[in-house]
């Protein structure tokens, strides 16, 4: 099992280019299954969690590759409706393939996504969401079926604003018959990029990135070639690792208007940022300040991928820190890892108390993707050496971190 090592301590200087979104991409790739031609997309990062759902396409029968980083999906030969329950296991996305395979095929069947990491992980709102569009759903033995001659046009209204069963709402409503009004829809930015696939594709939508999406349902959609937006949350980890370790990192790509209340609280650390037309340069001048509360909730608010590489660069901030987590229940696991670094840090439920000071190296263990990105981040500024092992789970979201954080001129290799 491969690990991360990184000789910490080092200020950081350099410059890396952002890779493609992941929480675009997944959604995408799924989408790309309502196509009657050949789709290509751009820009999409090399993660265990691409070539798994590029795994469920070549199982429903359609071809679907990788070069470099452009991926092609041709739905000629689609042809099953049932992901196995291995296939789901992979990841945790797979339940993005949901509203396209019912849309396309009349029928779905997939497994629960089971064993969860942050907490529970419920798709109840996934499920309202096909029902309104019409869709009887069934469950035996933990495996669901979804079943609709023909989708039509609905309201659907979410309790939560959540982004899955927003993208899960669209698809689908991208091939059923009629209007579907998506109200509490989230606006993640992820959204908007598959609005603007699928509208490459012919599909009619509307208000993508508000929380009222409109679609108007087509008979059916084209190819399309996309290019994904870049990874707001990988930008954020880059942008956490030099607020913890010092120095000045240049992230190419990164966007300033996906990032807003992640650079606030940048910013009242005392990182002082520049903003490029195409990049954002984070120079920390010494001592960071503790940016008191920090709050985790649905897009524009702060968000809960970026909270712990912030809070892993908070461990150097002078102060008291106090992370809220609202979205998920167990997002905290990094946590007890940090402490074996020196961390002084208490979590009670929801909400994470601590205070900056020494970090050393330490031999630690990811539990999960931006948890192991913590890690890193204050691996990178703690005195000494860190070993990082549950590498796997770095490698679901970001593409290739040792050769980043090297860009940015630190130590770390992964080692066997
Ligand atoms: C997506 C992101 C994930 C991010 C999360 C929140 C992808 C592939 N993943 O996950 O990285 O951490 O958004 O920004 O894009 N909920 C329900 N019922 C449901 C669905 C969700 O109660 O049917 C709850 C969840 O338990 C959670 C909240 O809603 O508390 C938000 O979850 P959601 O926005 O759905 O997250 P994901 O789409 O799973």
């Amino acid at each position: 099992m491969s690990k991360l090592k990184i000789e910490g301590g080092i200020p950081l200087r350099g410059e890396t280019e952002l890779q493609g979104s992941k929480n675009a991409v997944l959604p995408i790739l799924a989408a790309s299954l309502l196509a009657q031609g050949p789709c290509e997309i751009e820009n999409v990062p090399r993660l265990s969690d691409v070539r798994a759902a590029l795994e469920i396409l070549r199982h429903l029968g359609c071809s679907a590759s990788m070069e470099g980083r452009c991926a092609a999906v041709d739905t000629k030969g689609l042809c099953r409706w049932e992901i196995p329950e291995e296939l789901m296991g992979r990841m945790r996305s797979s339940v993005m393939f949901l509203g396209a395979i019912l849309a396309r095929m009349g029928r779905v069947s997939l497994t629960l996504p089971g064993g969860c990491e942050l907490g529970p992980r419920p798709i109840d709102l996934h499920l309202d969401a096909m029902r309104a569009l019409g869709a009887q759903v069934s469950e035996e033995g933990g495996r669901l079926t979804l079943t609709a001659e023909a989708l039509h046009g609905g309201t659907v209204l979410l309790r939560l604003p959540s982004v899955g069963a927003t993208e899960n709402a669209l698809i689908a409503a991208c091939l059923a018959k009629g209007e579907t009004e998506i109200i509490n829809a989230a606006r993640e930015p992820e959204i908007e990029d598959l609005a603007a696939f699928l509208t490459a594709m012919g599909a009619r939508v509307s208000g993508a990135g508000t929380s009222r999406i409109r679609v108007e349902g087509a008979a059916s959609l084209h190819g399309a070639r996309h290019r994904v937006i870049p990874d707001r949350i990988a930008a954020a980890t880059c942008l956490a690792a030099c607020a913890a370790a010092g120095g000045e990192v240049t992230v190419k790509g990164a966007r300033q208007d996906h990032l807003g209340a992640f650079l606030a609280v940048l910013e009242k650390m005392g990182v002082s940022l520049e903003f490029g037309a195409d990049y954002i340069r984070a120079r920390t001048p010494g001592q960071l300040k503790a940016p008191g509360t920090v709050e985790t909730g649905p897009y524009p608010a702060f968000p809960t991928d970026g909270q712990p590489p912030l809070l892993a660069a908070c461990l150097t901030a002078a102060g008291e820190t106090k992370f809220v987590e609202n979205m998920f229940e167990n997002r905290f696991r990094h946590v007890s890892e940090l402490m074996k670094m020196g961390a002084r840090a208490q979590v009670r439920g929801r909400v994470c108390t601590l205070r900056g000071g020494a970090l050393h190296g330490a031999q630690v263990e990811a539990a999960d993707l931006r948890g192991g990105a913590a890690l890193a981040v204050a691996a990178l500024a703690a005195r000494g050496e860190s070993l990082i092992g549950g590498l796997s789970h770095i490698e679901r979201g970001y593409d290739g971190l040792a050769g980043v954080l090297q860009d940015l001129g630190a130590r770390a290799f992964e080692i066997d």
